[in-house]
């Protein structure tokens, strides 16, 4: 039934069991003091709260035990990691670790993860953070499946794979080719690539060159990153990439159905201004946006794959690159105007069009695959850019523009023919007809909208029906916390006759960007590893996995190796005894199969700590550089011996 039509019963129902909870500090109750057992009617009243405020909880709220029926995967921002997110409850799931050290995950305290992040090293420099912007969920025929997610690292250009069988960081890759991205991650429809383009525009392949060499030296790319479905890892060798012109490539999407084998990317900047405001130039900002047009990159990643395979690329920085020259004498790569310093690219469900919101523009272009298609078989071109890439003609290539409002940035689907798309400047969410390309209704959010997101709204069958507007200021919504303030997430119920605002969460970390929502049953995670003795970044049995029983101190030429199991409540062994200067291996089993039962580990005052899943098994490496005593304990509350759940490092002078 319908929340409206069973309000008024509920209304006048006695309250029983909303009483608050009898622990719950007099302070915290505030405005719910001495409601136990009224009314929901006196409850409403006490806490001020309007018929639309419960009919919004009632649609949120999940009760213990109760499962949400999808999942949102939002990009940390500039905290580095992956935040999963259950809707309609908007209860914050996860963190998953990707750029940033975790400690309570482990991340970056043991072997496995610590390897892991140095694979995502640059120019030798570790790093350890990243500005997550666009995860991208893999597809299969332009649907999400479940299995991975690839995420990006604008600031240090990196991509990485999360398994989403365990929710864990499986593979970082990082090309020197390009010195920032931001159109990244983006998957074509059957995840055999990965797209991952630069933004602002270098010497490729790094090294020095001039800000005055800009038009000759610097330059864009995108890179493909070639994704092998059954290995579930990027496979280097088999990526490649195209040279762009110095423009500030934005956001991509991937053509699918009617468009599939073609990539699209908005750029802003084609006035190719480097700032330089202290040297007698106008800043960056000002000289970047002077041009009515930019260009939208319209790339035949499939023909370029042929390109690739005849041999037709140069090698920079390890990567084959199909030259700029080459992709314009094979026909790869055209250029169609688009309004004024765009941001977003969208592909329609169907494939058939793309929509570009304008930023600096008050429409949402919609541009016809089709006639772009027959403008590039005609050869009908506008000229041509400095750099020689045909220009499609702007009215011949679009269907229309929708007029949306002042900041128009990022467009969603629903299933019904309607488009979501966010307009920053007004602070509001715009919904209108694909069919017509008029405005149906525009909800005020709060505030400073960026991304928008709707319930597999990017795939080929989005459902739509929840809309998730990504807040960039919060201001007046939550209670303060000092001068630095949460990301408000607002949940947008579009399943009635208009939009209705249902939620308000505060993301206390990172800022995230873009986020994908899906199914929550599409995703079939694992629930321990099995056997034990799992490693998991493998996923595979580590090869130093101990067995109960087997658990054993030996002395190698490379240090002391320590085969250890964890189980409720007891290491073995709990004693280690080594010698000043030693180098210790630490192999720690967690035997148990039982869902829930972590483990943690740490030896104190070495920076070491790991989480044991059930089954998981960690190594750790460290030199034993300073005589001591040091306890080693279990950091997970495991049992009701876990305090017991310890033992000693033993550090012996020499
Ligand atoms: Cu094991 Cu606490």
């Amino acid at each position: 039934m319908h929340p409206k039509r069973w309000l008024p019963l509920l209304l006048a129902m006695p309250l029983a069991t909303a009483c608050v909870d009898a622990a719950t500090p007099p302070s915290a109750q505030a405005s719910t003091a001495g409601v136990q057992g009224q009314s929901l009617q006196e409850l409403m009243q006490a806490r001020g709260l309007t018929e639309a405020d419960v009919n919004a909880a009632l649609k949120t709220y999940t009760p213990s035990g109760k499962k949400d029926e999808y999942f949102i995967f939002a990009s940390g921002g500039h905290g580095g990691n992956l935040i999963v997110i259950g809707v309609p409850s908007m209860r914050i799931l996860k963190y998953v670790a990707v750029f940033t050290p975790e400690p309570w995950q482990g991340y970056g305290y043991g072997d496995q993860t610590n390897d892991l992040l140095k694979t995502g090293s640059r120019d030798g420099r570790a790093l350890t953070w990243g500005d997550m912007h666009h995860p991208a969920l893999s597809e299969t025929a332009g649907d999400y499946d479940g299995q991975y997610i690839f995420v990006n690292d604008k600031a240090n250009p990196r991509v990485a794979v999360v398994s989403l069988e365990d929710f864990t960081t499986v593979q970082m890759v990082a090309s020197e080719l390009i010195e920032s991205e931001h159109g990244s991650t983006f998957v074509t429809p059957n995840t055999d690539y990965v797209i991952e383009t630069a933004q602002y525009p270098a010497p490729l392949g790094g090294g020095y060159a001039d800000l005055s060499e800009y038009d000759t030296k610097y330059r864009g790319a995108a890179i493909f990153w070639k994704f092998d479905r059954k290995k579930g890892r990027i496979v280097p060798e088999d990526s490649w990439a195209v040279e762009f012109p110095p423009y500030m490539q934005d956001l991509a999407d991937a053509g699918k159905l009617a468009s599939d084998g073609w990539a699209f990317f908005n750029s802003i900047n084609t006035e190719r201004a480097t700032g330089g405001n202290l040297e007698g130039k106008p800043p960056l900002e000002s000289g970047a946006s002077q041009n009515d047009m930019d260009y939208l990159h319209v790339f035949d990643w499939k023909k370029a794959e042929e390109v690739v395979k005849a041999g037709k690329t140069k090698t920079i920085a390890g990567m084959r690159v199909i030259a700029l020259q080459t992709a314009i004498d094979e026909g790869l790569l055209y250029f169609v105007p688009e309004p004024k310093s765009p941001h977003g690219i969208d592909v329609t469900p169907d494939g058939k069009e793309m929509v570009v919101g304008g930023k600096l523009d008050t429409h949402a272009t919609v541009y016809s695959f089709e006639k772009m298609q027959q403008l590039i078989a005609d050869q009908k071109f506008d000229g041509r850019d400095p750099y020689g890439v045909p220009i499609l003609p702007f009215r011949d290539a679009i269907r229309g523009q929708a007029e949306i409002g002042l900041g128009p940035l990022h467009t969603q689907f629903d299933g019904r023919g309607n488009a979501y798309t966010s307009v920053f400047i007004e602070s509001k969410v715009a919904k209108w007809s694909l069919k017509d390309l008029k405005v149906i209704e525009k909800m005020p959010v709060h505030y400073n909208i960026g991304h928008i997101l709707a319930a597999e709204g990017d795939t080929v069958s989005p459902d739509g029906n929840y809309v998730v507007a990504m807040n960039k200021w919060a201001i007046d919504r939550f209670a303060d916390v000092g001068p630095l303030l949460p990301q408000n997430f607002q949940l947008i119920d579009d399943r009635g006759p208009s939009m209705q605002l249902l939620y308000d969460l505060p993301i206390p970390l990172g800022e995230p960007h873009y986020s994908q929502m899906i199914k929550a049953d599409k995703i079939k995670s694992i629930d321990v590893y099995k056997p034990a003795g799992i490693n998991a970044l493998t996923h595979q049995i580590d090869p130093f996995a101990v067995k109960g029983g087997e658990e054993r101190i030996e002395r190698k030429a490379d240090g002391v190796h320590v085969y250890m199991t964890a189980v409720r409540s007891h290491f073995t062994p709990d004693t280690v005894r080594v010698k000043e200067g030693e180098t210790v291996h630490l192999h720690i089993t967690n035997i148990e199969q039982a869902k829930d039962a972590t483990h943690g580990f740490t030896v104190g005052s070495h920076n070491i700590h790991v989480s044991l899943e059930p089954g998981k098994h960690v190594n750790v490496t460290f030199v034993a550089d300073k005589p001591g005593v040091y306890p080693m304990y279990c950091t997970e509350f495991c049992s009701a011996l876990h305090l017991e759940m310890a033992g000693y490092f033993l550090v012996e002078p020499k």
